[in-house]
């Protein structure tokens, strides 16, 4: 089905606000003191969540490509990506504003005595190098470079499911859901991978032969 131009900057929209409705159900149950005992933690939690789907959902733009073999779930990677930032900048600014009160001192002590926040911070560093280099701009610039550094989105999808285990005192089925998701996600590329260094490998082969 042939969508023109406008169709998929229509689109685009929708989905922008689809994937800022979460959001906005946060900031409106705030509001109306609707998340329960504990708005803070409720709030924090709910933003990591998010962030920790938009990973899922964008990395399984690539797969969702190669199984329709449509090139239209490439063109909202860059969205997802982008909201999967703010949402992890978002689950950030609660903790260290609203859970922390700006307290650096409550900051340096807690960190050492939660290897996982380490592990959060680790992925969140990965998460704000994939957004600045994310513009057009930046992957003219940096060219081959470019795909090698978003290859990061990987290492940055395990980091995420590792900093959530590591959090999560009993109940761990949640956390575990998203484990065997991101290693399908994983599999799937290491496969191509596999398949993409064998098919170079024969052609290398061939033309030696001739
Ligand atoms: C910026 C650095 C980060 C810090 C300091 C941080 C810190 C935290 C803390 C303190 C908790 C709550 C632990 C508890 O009270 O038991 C938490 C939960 C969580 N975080 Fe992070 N985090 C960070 C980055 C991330 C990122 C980048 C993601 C995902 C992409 C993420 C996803 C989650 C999830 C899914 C939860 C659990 C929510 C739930 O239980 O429903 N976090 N984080």
């Amino acid at each position: 089905m042939y969508i023109s131009k406008r169709g998929w900057s229509f689109i685009k929209i929708i989905i922008f606000f689809l994937c800022l409705s979460p959001f906005l159900l946060l900031i409106n149950d705030t509001i109306q003191d609707q998340l329960g005992a504990n708005p803070i933690q409720a709030l924090h939690f709910n933003l990591g969540d998010w962030a920790l789907r938009f990973l899922c959902i964008g990395l399984a733009l690539k797969p969702l490509k190669r199984l329709t073999k449509q090139s239209w779930p490439l063109r909202f990677r860059r969205m997802m990506g982008l909201f999967t930032f703010f949402y992890a900048s978002s689950h950030f600014l609660v903790y260290i504003v609203l859970d922390l009160s700006l307290s650096w001192e409550e900051f340096v002590d807690e960190v050492p005595k939660s290897p996982y926040i380490l592990v959060g911070l680790f992925t969140y560093l990965l998460l704000i190098a994939l957004a600045i280099t994310s513009t057009k701009a930046m992957q003219k610039r940096l060219g081959k470079r470019w795909v090698q550094l978003h290859k990061l989105v990987y290492v940055a999808g395990i980091s995420a499911v590792i900093h959530y285990l590591w959090l999560v005192k009993s109940d761990i089925g949640e956390p575990l859901i998203y484990a065997s998701i991101m290693f399908v996600l994983l599999g799937f590329r290491l496969q191509n991978y596999i398949k993409n260094r064998k098919a170079v490998a024969a052609l290398v082969k061939q033309r030696s032969t001739t």
